[in-house]
């Protein structure tokens, strides 16, 4: 797979995209928003992959929308195109786990795209901001929504009105990072998690994944039934009988992804 403005790696079952703009500090262009919707439907297509890595350069997961290419666009281009809608949207409609190794600036549409991964994996350089407001715009990828559900209010409007950006151990405590490695580490790291999800069950991780997603969708009651029913689903698996197998029987399990 030969892309302009990504690079994807298979490591073992893992899929690793890395962003590769670096003269643009990974903005994300219409051209690598394309690249990396075709490496998406590639990776989710292929049985080997069990967990996908998104990933950017020391400095810069992605500095946000490619600036240069949306400046002198008018309302109705923007509203007729359907802007982020067509592209970028691909990242949460993910159905394989999708993790976010992020180093140096996430920032507007970078910060959004780590936010739609199921979850991120952030270095000790790690900066998250929505600075949309300094450039005259507001968050379009979700980051006002996302981040308020996983923030709360506070914090979300903090950084949407003031565009500061913060730093990875901020971060965490508010929610937005899972853990932080040491950068020379990052993503080693995130693909040693990574693997550790690929050799599990497929199917029951896309139930898990798809239970911990509709809590963010429904109310508190009608997520715990999805949930229960999700969970009364695994035990039509042979992964399920074959994984309480191996417990009781004191071994590793043998998941074969039916
Ligand atoms: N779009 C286009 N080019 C960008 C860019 C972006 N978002 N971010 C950085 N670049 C380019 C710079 O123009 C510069 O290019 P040149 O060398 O050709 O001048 C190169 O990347 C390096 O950037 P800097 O010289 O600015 O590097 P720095 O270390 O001094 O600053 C930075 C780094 C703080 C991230 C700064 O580049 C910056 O503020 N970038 C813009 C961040 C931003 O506003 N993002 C939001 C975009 S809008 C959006 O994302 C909307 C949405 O919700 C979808």
């Amino acid at each position: 797979m030969a892309y302009d403005n990504i690079i994807v790696e298979i490591r073992g079952g893992v899929g690793l995209v890395t962003f590769n703009r670096p003269k643009a500090l990974n903005a994300l262009s219409a051209g690598l928003i394309a690249d990396l919707v075709n490496a998406l439907d590639t990776l989710e297509a292929d049985n080997s992959i069990g967990c996908i890595v998104l990933t950017g350069s020391e400095k810069a997961f992605a500095a946000g929308a490619d600036i240069t290419e949306i400046a002198g666009r008018s309302y109705l281009e923007m509203y007729s195109d359907d802007f982020i809608a067509d592209g970028w949207e691909r990242v949460a409609r993910c159905q394989k786990p999708i993790i976010a190794a992020v180093a140096g600036y996430a920032l507007g549409g970078g910060c959004e795209i780590a936010l739609m991964c199921d979850f991120i994996i952030a270095a000790d350089t790690a900066k998250f901001g929505q600075p949309e407001i300094m450039i005259g715009t507001i968050p379009g990828a979700g980051g006002s929504q996302r981040l308020a559900r996983t923030i709360g209010k506070a914090k979300t409007m903090d950084m949407c009105l003031t565009g500061r950006n913060i730093g990875a151990e901020e971060a965490e405590r508010a929610g937005i990072v899972a853990r932080i490695f040491a950068a020379a580490d990052l993503v080693d790291e995130v693909i040693k998690i990574a693997q550790g999800i690929a050799d599990k069950s497929q199917p029951i991780v896309a139930m898990g994944k798809e239970a911990v997603n509709k809590a963010f969708e429904t109310s508190l009651a009608e997520g715990i039934r999805f949930e229960r029913r999700l969970f009364h689903a695994t035990f039509a698996t042979e992964d399920q009988t074959e994984g309480m197998a191996a417990f009781v029987e004191k071994r590793q399990p043998s998941f074969k992804n039916k």
